[in-house]
């Protein structure tokens, strides 16, 4: 494995985000300017990722939540989506070792379920090898879609709980993201400002933050950026 340069960690270092979550665009951008296919941008997207869960790690940012796969991306050329499963699976085989070693939590949010049984096996698998582990969390968005979260938290609840009894807290118990801390900071790449359907509820006092950089030229400086960009924000929670 090849080591990333790692950011030192930001003098303000209470100011460090807990959760960083992260709407990794621009991959189909990066490989046009390149004149290179689509697949090309995907590629280095894996890439980036490997780069960024690392230098998450250095800086010490407890849970990093990367949207791999929304529920809309469905909606992309047959082909493109069996890249992007490929290369899932690539990165599964590829880099699960280090996470084991590195301590590091994986966690899924999105139903995965609906992926090819071979890919679900292989996901939880690697879920379940990281479980005992104590470190950082790695949480990856794969068919996740925060609107079909919010209604399948709002049926279980329905089935559970009298309607009296269904507040914020009832709610949050019930999204993927449950076991996560509090979500600090959402990045999006590409220079796109929306949030796709991305963690809706819990980016209701998250620091927006939406760059110019494609997500492959997204690295370890560009996180560095994005905490300390973070550290300079004052949260009010509507108060003064
Ligand atoms: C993000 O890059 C990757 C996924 C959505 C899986 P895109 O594929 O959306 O890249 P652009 O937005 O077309 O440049
Ligand atoms: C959001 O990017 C989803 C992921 C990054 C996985 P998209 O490229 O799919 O979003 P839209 O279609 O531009 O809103
Ligand atoms: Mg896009």
């Amino acid at each position: 494995m090849s080591t990333a340069p790692l950011v030192a960690v930001p003098a303000a270092a209470a100011a460090v985000p807990r959760h960083v979550a992260i709407i990794m665009d621009g991959n189909g951008r990066w490989a046009k300017q390149r004149h290179l296919p689509r697949f090309a941008g995907h590629k280095a997207g894996v890439d980036a990722v490997r780069r960024v869960t690392r230098a998450a790690r250095a800086l010490g940012i407890e849970a990093l939540t990367l949207y791999a796969f929304s529920s809309e991306n469905w909606r992309r050329p047959e082909e493109e989506v069996a890249d992007l499963m490929g290369l899932l699976r690539i990165f599964i085989r590829g880099d699960i070792d280090e996470l084991v070693r590195e301590n590091v939590r994986l966690r899924v949010i999105g139903d995965h379920s609906r992926l090819a049984p071979d890919l679900v096996a292989m996901v939880d698998a690697a879920v379940a090898r990281t479980a005992a582990n104590t470190g950082p969390i790695l949480a990856i968005a794969l068919n996740y879609g925060a609107q079909a979260e919010l209604a399948a938290a709002a049926r279980r609840l329905a089935e559970r709980l009298a309607p009296h009894e269904i507040d914020e807290a009832a709610i949050e118990a019930e999204l993927d993201t449950r076991d996560l801390p509090p979500l600090d900071l959402l990045i999006r790449t590409s220079g796109e400002h929306r949030l796709s359907n991305f963690l809706l509820w819990q980016a209701a006092y998250a620091e927006l933050l939406f760059v110019d950089t494609l997500w492959p030229d997204f690295d370890a400086e560009a996180l560095g950026a994005a905490v300390a960009a973070f550290g300079r924000r004052q949260r009010r929670y509507g108060g003064l």
